[in-house]
């Protein structure tokens, strides 16, 4: 990415203080999604680094993921699967539990997300990385349903938490821009 690049994504994401709660700094995609040289900045970068990892599926984690996943499976000429939120999901599910700060959450994916090919090359994808719970879970359940999880590639990671070290110990860790 070039500094001029990495300016525009840093100028498109907006900062929202005290959201969802006092002390905590938003970072807001949306401004990202709307401008049409930012987003396309973005999405061209991820092409580019993916496009010869002979990839079979993009996995994007609900809800943020989604988009820049879609997207991206699209450029790439691969499918998408989603990896939802408990309770999302219609046919059969595996689930994997993570910590929050307060409590648990859960995230799940289908038992045969993967199974129209016989060895899935999976990217997994976030918008942001923060304690890396979530994508911890996520990465783990693309491996409990016969795929492997190649890397997993964020848009932000918060460099100052150590969500990112923890995730390296089960697959590749790639950010766009640290935060
Ligand atoms: C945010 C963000 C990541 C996750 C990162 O999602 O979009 O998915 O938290 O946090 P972690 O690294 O500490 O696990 P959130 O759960 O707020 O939901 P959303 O994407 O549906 O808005
Ligand atoms: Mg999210």
């Amino acid at each position: 990415l070039s500094v001029n690049d990495r300016a525009i994504l840093i100028n498109a994401i907006r900062d929202i203080p005290d959201f969802p709660k006092p002390g905590i700094i938003f970072k807001d995609i949306t401004t990202l999604l709307s401008d049409k040289e930012a987003f396309g900045v973005l999405m061209t970068h991820l092409h580019d680094r993916y496009v010869s990892y002979d990839l079979t599926h993009v996995a994007g984690i609900d809800a943020r993921g989604f988009i820049f996943g879609s997207a991206l499976a699209q450029m790439l000429g691969v499918g998408f699967v989603p990896i939802r939120k408990k309770g999302k999901l219609p046919y059969t599910t595996v689930s994997e539990k993570y910590s929050l700060e307060y409590g648990v959450d859960e995230v799940e994916i289908h038992i045969d997300a993967f199974s129209a090919v016989e060895k899935p090359r999976v990217l997994l994808i976030d918008d942001l990385i923060a304690t890396g719970g979530t994508a911890y879970a996520a990465a783990n359940l693309i491996n409990k349903v016969g795929a492997e999880c190649i890397e997993a590639c964020f848009v932000m990671g918060l460099d100052f938490l150590s969500g990112q070290s923890k995730l390296r110990d089960i697959v590749e860790v790639y950010t766009v821009i640290g935060v």
